[in-house]
């Protein structure tokens, strides 16, 4: 059995997906059910859902994202390997400071879930805005913005992380046997105590 450790270690962003490989209603909505039993300050629940799964839409809005900002411009966004479907998660257009909490708490439960259901998700906050709206205005959703789109699918490349060791900043790359993303060390993410060894 999986336990929670191994699927959080290998819920990883993923970045390549196998469009070919269709995402279900039901399965979309089996992610949005994880977001509905997540936390919620003060239990507002102000969050909705737009699961989207049209190939047209699809690859419209995968034109519309940043998947992969460290990458160079033509080791990202390919359209042969956009996700087969997105979860959009809306909110109020002026959010507050918990609602945006909300909007993480919620994302990170749907990246759980869809690798717990052996998909693969990638939260993306670089996207067009004005794009993203118009599609779900167009859909008859007034009033809600996206606040942040997660890509899901089947992944079409491995995911891994590594401790990092070096100077300057993390980041992510990609190596033959796939994409790697790098991880601070968690004695330099505990600031109190210190541990001494
Ligand atoms: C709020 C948020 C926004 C993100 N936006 C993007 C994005 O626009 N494009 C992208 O490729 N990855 C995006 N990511 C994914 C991060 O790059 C990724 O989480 C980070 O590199 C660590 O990798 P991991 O998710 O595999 O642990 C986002 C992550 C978060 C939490």
């Amino acid at each position: 059995m999986r336990t929670f450790f191994d699927l959080i270690s290998q819920t990883r962003s993923c970045r390549r997906f196998d469009p070919s490989r269709i995402v279900t209603e039901e399965e979309l909505r089996r992610l949005a059910e994880a977001a509905m039993l997540s936390p919620s300050a003060r239990n507002a629940q102000v969050l909705r859902y737009a699961l989207i799964s049209d190939p047209a839409e699809t690859e419209g809005l995968y034109r519309h994202l940043v998947p992969g900002g460290s990458y160079s411009a033509e080791d990202r966004g390919a359209l042969s390997y956009r996700p087969a479907a997105f979860v959009m998660i809306l909110g109020p257009v002026n959010p507050s400071k918990f609602t945006l909490m909300d909007v993480g708490i919620a994302a990170q439960s749907v990246n759980l879930a869809a690798n717990a259901m052996g998909l693969k998700a990638c939260m993306c906050g670089a996207f067009n805005e004005q794009y993203a709206c118009d599609l779900i205005r167009a859909k008859g959703i007034e009033e809600l913005v996206p606040h942040l789109v997660l890509a899901v699918g089947a992944p079409a490349e491995n995911t891994s992380w590594e401790v990092f060791s070096g100077e300057g900043k993390p980041t992510y790359r990609r190596e033959p046997e796939g994409q790697i993303v790098q991880k601070l060390p968690l004695d330099t993410l505990i600031v109190y105590p210190a541990r001494h060894n």
